[in-house]
């Protein structure tokens, strides 16, 4: 292979600094070259830096994209129209793709999903599904493919063989504070997407205080531009604004995640994770033609929810993924007799009476993640059984002293933690109103 002349790269960067229409060629020898090593990463942060300053255009956006999605594996269907997946740009309590996989394999989709571990307060789904005894989430692009054929679900670990040029990419964004640009935002997700050989995709972009995008109108400018992108790649896509200003569910921290997500499966649980899985799973049935219309979408979903298929789809993609027969079982019935379980359970009670207007996402994740829950590098080990059990719901009404939260750690809690932990509730005189999480949708 030739290696790139390095005086294109500073062309690119040049087009990039000076707002003018990168040489779209040149664009894809640079992106072949990240992905080989054979650029100096000096010369890529250059690059980064420009793009982060001044961004580029949705045509550039989406020719990044379509170069970062070819530099690895790019998964082969012979028909992609069932072929469906979602992303979440992450909140706290966020265990829907747990829950949606198998929901959506019980429906009649192909869902070959691939999603990260957390670098961020709270683990992230390949965590929680690693806190299973034997579960395994390093599996090959052909292994992916086969476990689609055999029962139309799978949950593997983002790994090099997929758009390895967003690894290097995002390394270099992380040591050069260029990880909130939309642009790079939006290859990075989407080209990992896009190499599911996707035909249909639904983005749940979180908007508020634990979210990444605090705003209305940043959610939706990061929305539209991986929509764009999505859809420039042939992929039928839309996006959904939710709020993350309080958790989602019952239950934060990994293995409480996935008993949470089995309380879903079982057709029991929060209304607020089913409300989630139900807008999510229907809007891919329906793009996908699975069903004509959303109405019918959502019965679709709550009728494998209610009926325990989405449940047994998910005992088989334990059991295909590594998790003996008998501990699966025991799993999708009772979940605590299989997971680890913390030394220690520190409860939580309202300080007066009242109606739960606001729980601090924010604060408890943070804690969670001191206890090990999240990590702060990359190396660090998690701790499964570290996170919250929440007793009560958005607008409910507590009396004084009523416990209404559950921490469970292994390490002794500090005073400033104790007092993090106190200030978490937020009570109103007057009950609030819960609106739906959803904000808008972008399509
Ligand atoms: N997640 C990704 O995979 N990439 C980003 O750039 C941001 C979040």
């Amino acid at each position: 292979m030739i290696d790139m002349e390095l005086v294109k790269v500073d062309k690119l960067i040049s087009s990039v600094e000076s707002n003018q229409m990168m040489n779209l060629d040149h664009l894809a020898e640079f992106i072949t070259g990240v992905a080989n090593h054979s650029i100096p990463v000096k010369k890529i942060e250059k690059w980064l830096k420009a793009v982060h300053s001044n961004g580029i255009s949705v045509k550039e956006t989406t020719i990044l994209t379509r170069n970062m999605m070819q530099s690895g594996a790019v998964l082969d269907w012979s028909d992609n129209k069932l072929v469906v997946d979602k992303h979440s740009t992450g909140g706290v309590g966020d265990k829907m793709s747990l829950i949606l996989a198998p929901a959506l394999a019980a429906c009649g989709a192909k869902v070959p999903m691939l999603a990260g571990r957390g670098l961020g307060h709270t683990g992230g789904t390949i965590d929680k599904l690693e806190s299973i005894p034997g579960f395994n989430c390093s599996l090959t692009p052909k292994e992916m493919q086969k476990q689609i054929a055999d029962i139309g679900c799978c949950i593997a670990a983002q790994n090099d063989a997929i758009a390895p040029a967003d690894g290097l990419l995002y390394a270099i964004r992380d040591v050069t504070h260029t990880i909130d640009s939309i642009p790079l935002i939006t290859a990075s997700i989407i080209s990992k997407k896009a190499a599911e050989g996707l035909g249909s995709l639904v983005l749940d972009v979180k908007c508020g205080s634990a979210a990444f995008m605090k705003t209305k109108s940043d959610a939706e400018e990061l929305a539209k531009s991986m929509v764009g992108a999505a859809k420039g790649l042939g992929i039928n896509t839309t996006a959904q604004i939710t709020q993350m200003d309080y958790p989602i569910g019952n239950y934060v921290g990994n293995s409480l995640e996935v008993i949470g997500s089995i309380e879903i499966l079982q057709g029991m649980g929060s209304k607020d994770t089913r409300e989630l899985v139900v807008m999510q799973g229907s809007a891919l049935l329906v793009q996908s033609g699975i069903a004509q219309n959303n109405l019918k979408g959502n019965e679709m979903i709550e009728e494998v929810l209610s009926n325990g298929l989405a449940l047994q789809y998910f005992e088989k993609m334990c059991v295909a993924q590594g998790v003996k027969g008998s501990i699966a079982k025991e799993l999708i019935e009772n979940p605590r007799n299989v997971l680890a379980k913390s030394s220690l359970v520190t409860k939580v009670s309202a300080p007066k009476s009242g109606y739960v207007s606001k729980i601090n996402s924010m604060a408890m994740a943070d804690i969670a993640r001191q206890h090990g829950a999240g990590r702060f590098a990359i190396e660090d080990e998690i701790i499964f059984d570290v996170g919250f059990k929440i007793l009560v719901d958005h607008g409910q009404h507590v009396s004084s002293k009523q416990i209404w939260l559950e921490f469970h750690h292994n390490q002794s809690l500090s005073e400033s933690e104790m007092a993090l932990l106190n200030s978490i509730l937020e009570l109103d005189d007057r009950q609030p109103r819960v609106k739906s999480r959803l904000i808008s949708t972008i399509s």
